[in-house]
């Protein structure tokens, strides 16, 4: 019985793992191990920062087309792993700039064959993080008139 028990609590545990290393099903089993791993194609292949602006973007296309013609050549409408509320107020610009790196926030994403949200970037990990690299923890910061 006891044996039984720790069965189903290790099974459900293992459902829990499970659920957090599957992240969304993308339309296109596209892998960041196989392209930024495996063939090292650099991230700002595929993700750039357009000038103005504060967003990383998910690539064209053209891009894809650039070896897939006829294949991955068309819009593809990814499901988003990553996003803040529209209340909070996010610049990839200047955190590269301030030196985070993708990793810190997003994992070993070259080693994922399916991407989750594996890091914390709720309220209490963004304050992590910057308590630790002495930035802002002022509550508008992140909030209130900044966009
Ligand atoms: C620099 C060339 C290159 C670029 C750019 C590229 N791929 Fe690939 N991709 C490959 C190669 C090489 C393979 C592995 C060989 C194969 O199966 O065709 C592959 C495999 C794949 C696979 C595995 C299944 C299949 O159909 O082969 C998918 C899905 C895929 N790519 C999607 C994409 C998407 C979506 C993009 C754009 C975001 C993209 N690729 C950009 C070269 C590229
Ligand atoms: C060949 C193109 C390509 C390369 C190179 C690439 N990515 Fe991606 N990336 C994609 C595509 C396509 C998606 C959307 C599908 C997905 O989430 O897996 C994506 C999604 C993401 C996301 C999730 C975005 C969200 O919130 O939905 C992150 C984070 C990311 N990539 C980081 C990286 C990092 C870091 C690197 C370099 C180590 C990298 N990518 C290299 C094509 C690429
Ligand atoms: C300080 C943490 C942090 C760093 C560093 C960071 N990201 Fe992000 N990333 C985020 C957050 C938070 C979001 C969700 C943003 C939103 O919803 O506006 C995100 C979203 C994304 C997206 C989805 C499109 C977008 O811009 O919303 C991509 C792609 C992405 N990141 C790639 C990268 C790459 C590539 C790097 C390294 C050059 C990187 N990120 C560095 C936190 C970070
Ligand atoms: C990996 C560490 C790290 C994480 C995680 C992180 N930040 Fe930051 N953030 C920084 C650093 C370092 C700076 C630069 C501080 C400076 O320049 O004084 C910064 C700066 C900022 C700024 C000021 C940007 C500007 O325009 O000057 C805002 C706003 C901000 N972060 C919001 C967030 C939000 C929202 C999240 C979570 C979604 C987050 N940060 C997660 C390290 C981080
Ligand atoms: C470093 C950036 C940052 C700072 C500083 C910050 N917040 Fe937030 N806040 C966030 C992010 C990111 C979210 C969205 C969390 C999520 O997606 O789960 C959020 C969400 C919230 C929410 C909505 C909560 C919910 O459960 O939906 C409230 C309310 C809030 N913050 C208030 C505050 C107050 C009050 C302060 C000052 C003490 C503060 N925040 C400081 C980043 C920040």
């Amino acid at each position: 019985m006891a044996l039984g028990w720790l069965a189903l609590a290790l099974l459900a545990m293992a459902g829990g793992i499970m659920a957090q290393e599957n992240g969304p099903v993308q339309p296109v089993p596209y892998s960041h191990k196989l392209h930024a791993g495996d063939m090292k194609l650099k991230c700002a292949q595929c993700h750039v920062n357009p000038d103005p602006g504060e967003t990383m973007t998910l690539p064209k296309p053209a891009v894809c087309g650039a070896c897939h013609a006829g294949k991955y050549d068309r819009e593809i409408k990814w499901t988003r792993v990553y996003e803040v509320p529209s209340f909070v107020y996010f610049s990839h610009r200047a955190h590269v700039k301030a030196g985070n790196t993708c990793e810190e926030c997003h994992g070993p994403v070259a080693t994922r064959t399916q991407l989750a949200r594996e890091t914390d970037l709720t309220m209490g990990g963004c304050m992590n993080c910057h308590r630790e690299k002495k930035a802002s923890i002022d509550c508008t910061f992140c909030h209130e008139q900044r966009n």
